[in-house]
């Protein structure tokens, strides 16, 4: 059985103001009633799956318990970092423990915030992985590319692997070329986008981290073997998690392994990484208008306009977004979407 891995410690900067350091993207619902992180872990449930790890910052333990429950997730394990470390310390904290229990435990590894909208898709391309990750492959997702985005990383596939239908090696992976390079790689034609998924045994997680970033293995290993234990909670030594570099396993394994592969497939996925991904993905009216809650349009054109309760309205807007909590309103462009996150560090700067 496949054990699925669940990275949910990431922040979502750019869904401000509805993401926040203390309640991220991954806690909310964005596409439907269920919040990204429930229907990550509901995508992995049947007989094909063992019960799920999930990593996350123990600051939201609570929420993640919860949704879990509510989510009707049985019998999680949940491991806390003491501190943000990016993605490679967790996914190494993930292959340890699935290593305790059956070396050749096949692992899914996911990002909590992403969505899936062909889910048999994804379970077919899925199970090819596997057979790939079996045979001692780091195997990847990779999605046709539409546009030359520079978030995401870049495979380029090599030659098909005998004996898996489906599956090629990569011949080189690259994570967030600048814009010139990734504009070639788009013209080209040969290159595939990571999806942030990953395939593999524990037992080869844990040899390529041993050769590629032996310092950060370590940190990781006194950690888990330091960990204390209550209820759901797997708690990772906070002296020993410190010593563990800040680095992704995109970096740290990704662009240097030579067990890499891929599995090109075609999910309907959407990284909803900013308030455009997610007007992409959402259903539209007539208009082009995706709204959420409370919202009245007049002559609005292809928008995004989200409220967390207060009546809002739009008049004559075309491609704009308009997002409102709480305690903040954001109204912007739909092209400066990537831009929420220098108005964050301006508004970090001025307090
Ligand atoms: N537990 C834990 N701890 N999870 C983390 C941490 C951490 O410190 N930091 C990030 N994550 C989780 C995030 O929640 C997310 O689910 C996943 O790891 C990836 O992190 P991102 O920060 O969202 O990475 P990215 O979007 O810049 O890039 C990755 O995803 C792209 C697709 O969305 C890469 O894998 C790219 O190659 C890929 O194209
Ligand atoms: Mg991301």
């Amino acid at each position: 059985r496949i054990v699925p891995v669940v990275l949910c410690g990431g922040t979502g900067s750019r869904l401000w103001p509805l993401s926040r350091e203390g309640f991220p993207k991954q806690f909310w619902p964005l596409l439907s009633q269920q919040t990204m992180l429930q229907e990550t872990a509901r995508r992995a449930v049947g007989p094909a799956f063992a019960d799920p790890l999930i990593i996350s910052n123990q600051e939201h333990r609570f929420l993640v318990a919860e949704q879990l429950r509510e989510a009707r997730i049985e019998n999680p394990r949940i491991v806390l970092e003491p501190m943000a470390r990016n993605s490679a310390p967790a996914i190494a904290a993930a292959a340890l423990l699935a290593h305790e229990d059956d070396t050749r435990s096949v692992l899914w590894l996911m990002p909590a915030d992403a969505a899936i909208g062909d889910t048999p898709a994804m379970h077919a391309a899925l199970a090819r992985a596997a057979e790939a990750a079996r045979a001692g492959r780091i195997v990847t997702f990779g999605m046709k590319p539409t546009t030359p985005e520079t978030g995401y990383g870049y495979i380029e596939s090599g030659a098909p692997l005998e004996g898996l239908d489906g599956v090629s090696a990569v011949s080189r992976f690259v994570e967030k070329p600048d814009a010139e390079t990734a504009a070639r790689f788009l013209a080209g034609g040969s290159h595939l986008w990571n999806s942030g998924m990953f395939v593999a045994t524990a037992a080869t997680l844990l040899a390529e981290l041993e050769r590629l970033a032996p310092e950060l293995l370590a940190a990781v290993r006194g950690a888990v073997e330091g960990a204390t234990r209550d209820l759901d909670f797997i708690r990772l030594d906070p002296a020993a998690f410190a010593r563990a570099p800040d680095i992704s396993i995109d970096y740290a394994v990704m662009e240097k392994t030579s067990h890499a592969a891929v599995v090109p497939a075609d999910l309907g996925w959407s990284d909803v990484g900013s308030w455009a991904a997610l007007w992409e993905v959402s259903p539209k009216d007539a208009q082009g208008n995706a709204t959420h809650g409370p919202v009245e349009l007049y002559q609005a054109r292809n928008c995004y306009v989200r409220t967390e309760g207060i009546l809002t309205g739009v008049v004559g807007l075309e491609d704009a977004v308009v997002v409102v909590t709480d305690d903040a309103v954001l109204a912007m462009h739909r092209d400066r979407a990537q831009d929420v996150k220098k108005l964050l560090e301006q508004l970090k700067a001025a307090n």
